[in-house]
């Protein structure tokens, strides 16, 4: 989503802009009848509050945003068009593909909704919207407020064409983790809309550091990059001892809550579990391990009642996000918790580089997901995966960075990655790389709630 439709959004919903039409946000669902009588059902795509028409992905022809004029749409109720609601077409374009053999016989959509969220609106009789707060590939998310307790929440709707299958996983985590400290609480659902209310936890997130900007943009210096790493690697292993690894790592994910403690790890919070998926299963009290083929299961007097799948599977498709994503994942492997901190390791040379080497091949006409995985091939010597001049010249930083993503790639789906290892890898590389005297490097301002 660029900055003009961010505005917007942000603008948006109130039909009082400078033409006095009706404003539409991204996923909404409208309809629009031809010269020739027919009615065509679409999503709109893509909006830009100042202009008078904006974006619709017809559902006869997903693939092309079209443009249409604003005073020839109706907003139409869900359960009043056909499915194929489609996500909005972020700069880091991802791809949510789901697992179709899991959901199999599954609507994916959902249905009989004739709900669309907008400022001022009460959600469940209770949930106040007050303003627009972010928008990924997948969902819309307000700000709200609770008015039994007067606390800020989130309120989240999936508006992607799986819909179902994401909001049923996100849903699933979120139940399953509410006693972890790094996941929001949930509070409340309407499922038929797909919408959850959770814990409001933060206005800035991750990505709020690593914005691409027009231009260059600045270097994050590596202790700061570091202190954002280990916080998503402490969120990240909180999700990961509860069975779950989250397989979309990316800065957008991870919202801040606070500067850095003692440890000078980052407090984040983590959301979107749409794509999380778990690698264990729970052993029944006094259960027989042979029950399960192909998984590992925890020694007898180990306290965590687990058994873990032994196998990786193969679905072929890729999910995740294509910048932050692992070379397992552009492979369509089962991707598990090695594959998250490969995503920590990506998001910090991102903020510590000032960008990521292959960004241009991950959207617009230059997209090219298999350039992408060859210039993630950390051990390829043509490789420039590190462009910033000093950086580059520093192959202290980079030794350190290439033997941690080769250790990473070793670690198996079933295997524990050492976290340990990866958090000191991390530590040692961030001082190489504040010692190479990075020119212009900055400081993060951190953001409380
Ligand atoms: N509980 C929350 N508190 C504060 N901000 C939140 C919360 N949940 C989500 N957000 C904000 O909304 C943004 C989008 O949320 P989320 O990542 O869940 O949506 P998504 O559409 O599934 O994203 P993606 O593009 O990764 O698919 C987040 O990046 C974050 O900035
Ligand atoms: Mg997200």
């Amino acid at each position: 989503m660029d900055e003009n439709d961010q505005q917007a959004i942000l603008e948006g919903h109130g039909g009082i802009g400078v033409l006095c039409v009706t404003d539409f946000a991204v996923g909404e669902r409208v309809s629009m009848r031809t010269e020739t009588g027919e009615e065509l059902c679409g999503t709109v795509a893509r909006v830009k509050h100042s202009l008078e028409f904006v974006y619709v992905r017809w559902d006869d022809d997903e693939r092309q945003k079209k443009k249409v004029r604003k005073d020839r749409l109706t907003k139409v109720p869900f359960s009043h068009s056909r499915g194929g609601v489609v996500k909005e077409e972020e700069e880091e374009q991802q791809e949510k593909n789901g697992e179709a053999g899991i959901e199999e016989g599954r609507p994916s959509v959902c249905s009989n909704s004739v709900f669309s969220i907008m400022t001022g609106d009460i959600v469940m009789n209770r949930f106040e919207v007050t303003e627009p707060l972010g928008e990924g590939g997948t969902a819309v998310v307000w700000k709200g407020v609770d008015t039994e307790t007067g606390k800020p929440v989130a309120i989240k709707r999936i508006v992607h064409k799986l819909s179902k299958m994401l909001y049923d996983r996100e849903l699933d985590v979120l139940y399953t983790n509410a006693s972890n400290p790094r996941v929001p609480s949930i509070i409340g659902e309407v499922k038929d809309d797909c919408v959850v209310v959770m814990e409001y936890v933060g206005q800035k997130s991750v990505k709020d550091y690593a914005m691409p900007g027009p231009t260059n943009r600045p270097k994050i210096l590596g202790c700061d990059s570091y202190s954002v790493a280990i916080g998503m690697i402490t969120a990240l292993r909180s999700l990961h001892e509860r069975g779950w690894a989250h397989r979309d790592v990316k800065p957008a994910n991870f919202v801040v809550t606070d500067c850095p403690d003692a440890h000078k790890a980052a407090n984040l919070m983590l959301v979107d579990f749409g794509l999380s998926k778990s690698f264990v299963r729970e052993r029944k009290q006094g259960g027989d391990k042979e029950a399960w083929p192909n998984m590992v299961c925890n020694d007898e007097d180990s306290d965590k009642e687990w058994c873990i799948r032994d196998e990786a599977q193969r679905s072929g498709s890729f999910r995740g996000t294509t910048m932050y994503a692992s070379r397992r994942a552009h492979d369509g492997m089962d991707v598990g918790r090695a594959d998250d901190l490969i995503g920590v390791v990506y998001t910090f040379l991102d903020l510590v580089n000032g960008g990521l080497s292959w960004r241009e091949y991950t959207r617009g006409h230059k997209k090219d997901k298999r350039k992408v995985k060859s210039l993630k091939d950390f051990s390829d010597p043509t490789n420039k995966w590190c462009p910033c001049e000093v950086l580059e010249g520093n192959p202290q930083f980079k030794e350190k960075l290439r033997g941690l993503v080769d250790y990473l790639e070793s670690v198996f789906w079933e295997q524990d990655p050492d976290y340990d290892r990866v958090v000191k890898d991390l530590k040692e590389a961030a001082s190489f790389a504040d010692s190479s005297g990075e020119r212009g490097a900055v400081k993060i301002t951190w953001g409380g709630v």
